[in-house]
């Protein structure tokens, strides 16, 4: 259910100030739970749940398109426990969550070598992508052993391709093409979750201009509240992409 006007603005929010695509790097599953005294995989389990609230206020509040940053191409150096922990939760999630998605016809993308998964895993994802794929709602993108430079080289050989065949130099366009993010509007504004202040291979092109936002919260506790916070102070920023006219 889309939220009105009046609704936004009760939270504070107005929606021509709302980011077309929001990306997340959901981090601190492991400290959240290390300061509760319990496993790792329960950070992992909460981080699951503070997800849901936030994909329901994207699409709610009039997002375009959401990208969260579930698991790494760098993430495979974890132990083979945590790894398959992790991996459990996501068959877990999809099967649990895809209703209420598909309901809110919110479309889901993995972005990432998803080939590296166990095949229980990829046959999740494929099969949420495939029920989902004609929803115009919420494009929410996940990002699994997802890097940016893999990313960014994979795009390069499919722009060479392209031009290739049709006899010409590669263009900006054919690499853009190339991305998991084709077609979608550059990322407006970034959230960090528990206090690191750093990119972590995520989306390094797609962020050429977005508005970075950082807070001491771990993801496990990253509410809707939270949300609220981050996208009043993104409202509240000058965007001049280089020139001098503000917004
Ligand atoms: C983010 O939380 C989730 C993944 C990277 C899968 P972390 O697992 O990185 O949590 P911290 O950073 O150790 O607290
Ligand atoms: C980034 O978090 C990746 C995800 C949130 C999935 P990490 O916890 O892996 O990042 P670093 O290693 O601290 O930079
Ligand atoms: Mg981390």
């Amino acid at each position: 259910m889309k939220y009105t006007e009046k609704e936004l603005n009760a939270f504070g929010l107005a929606s021509e100030s709302i980011p077309r695509h929001v990306a997340i790097i959901m981090d601190g599953n492991g400290r959240w739970a290390k300061a509760r005294g319990q496993m790792r995989s329960a950070g992992h389990r909460a981080g699951v749940d503070a997800l849901r609230d936030i994909i329901r206020f994207s699409s709610d509040s009039g997002v375009e398109a959401l990208t969260v940053y579930a698991f790494s191409t760098e993430n495979k150096k974890r132990p083979p426990e945590e790894i398959g922990v992790l991996c459990g939760l996501l068959i877990e999630y999809f099967k649990k969550e895809i209703d209420e998605l598909d309901e809110n016809r919110v479309r889901i993308k993995s972005i990432g070598d998803l080939s590296w998964f166990p095949e229980n895993v990829q046959a999740a994802v494929l099969n949420a992508e495939a029920r989902t794929a004609e929803n115009e709602g919420l494009k929410l993108n996940i990002a699994l052993n997802y890097g940016s430079q893999a990313e960014i080289v994979r795009a390069v050989k499919y722009a060479a391709a392209v031009a290739r065949k049709e006899n010409r130099e590669p263009e900006k366009e054919d690499f853009e093409a190339g991305l998991y993010t084709a077609g979608l509007p550059p990322v407006d504004l970034l959230i960090r979750t528990s206090g690191e202040e750093r990119i972590s291979n995520f989306l390094l092109y797609q962020l050429a201009y977005a508005e970075l936002y950082f807070t001491d919260v771990y993801w496990p506790d990253f509410t809707k509240e939270e949300y609220i916070k981050a996208l009043t102070a993104f409202a509240k920023r000058s965007r001049r992409f280089g020139g001098l006219t503000a917004k």
